[in-house]
């Protein structure tokens, strides 16, 4: 089984290929395979912490739009068609999913409007939301494993869903029961109807 000899710096893997003699020609994959397995000072084999409060939510939100700024379709809507102020953003994010997952946080944003302003100015389609998500959803998974980690990805999914049909006028795939996950149609059954 895999264990990190120390966890704050590299797991057992790194260290017992760096105890046998490595020939020059290996040094450079060893190196690659190192910063591979390390992410933010991390063994990635490491078992994951689940999500339990604002901390977590602080570092799930800045590792996603440390990798949001420099990735190819997303980056230049925040940096150059929104000239995001990251110093503002960054903790409406952090407020945004503290509420969502905690019910605290106090955000009191407006999603739907704050991306209807976008989309006379760039392209916000399926296209975008979907690559949002996969980026999203894979930041999630390199930081954090358990229950809290599965229902942050199934509200995102949900969000991009509402955000997506509302800014452009198409219907909200979450009301077609065709659409609906097994996960979605099992955790609606459980949403009160408001009283009549
Ligand atoms: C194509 C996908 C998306 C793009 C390009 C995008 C881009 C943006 C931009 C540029 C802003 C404004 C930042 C600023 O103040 O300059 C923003 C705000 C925000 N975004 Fe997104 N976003 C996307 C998807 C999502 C999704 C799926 C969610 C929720 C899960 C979300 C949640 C938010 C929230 C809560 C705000 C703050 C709204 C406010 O100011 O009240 N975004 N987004």
């Amino acid at each position: 089984m895999h264990q990190c000899a120390d966890p704050a710096q590299r797991c057992a893997f790194i260290v017992r290929s760096a105890s046998a003699p490595i020939p020059a020609h290996k040094a450079a994959q060893t190196e690659k395979r190192q910063a591979l397995l390390m992410l933010h000072g991390k063994c990635m084999f490491e078992a994951k912490p689940d999500i339990t409060g604002r901390t977590e939510i602080e570092t799930l939100v800045n590792t996603f739009y440390d990798r949001v700024c420099t990735d190819e379709v997303l980056g230049f809507i925040f940096n150059d068609v929104a000239q995001t102020n990251w110093t503002t953003h960054l903790p409406k994010m952090y407020a945004f999913w503290e509420t969502v997952l905690f019910r605290t946080g106090g955000f009191t944003g407006n999603p739907i409007a704050a991306h209807a302003k976008l989309v006379p100015q760039t392209a916000m389609g399926r296209a975008q939301f979907d690559h949002w998500l996969q980026l999203f959803r894979s930041t999630v998974d390199d930081l954090f494993a358990g229950e809290r980690a599965e229902h942050i990805k199934n509200c995102a999914a949900d969000m991009a869903n509402v955000i997506y049909s509302r800014i452009n006028q198409v219907p909200d795939p979450r009301f077609d029961p065709a659409n609906l996950t097994p996960e979605q149609r099992a955790r609606y059954s459980r949403y009160q109807q408001p009283a009549a």
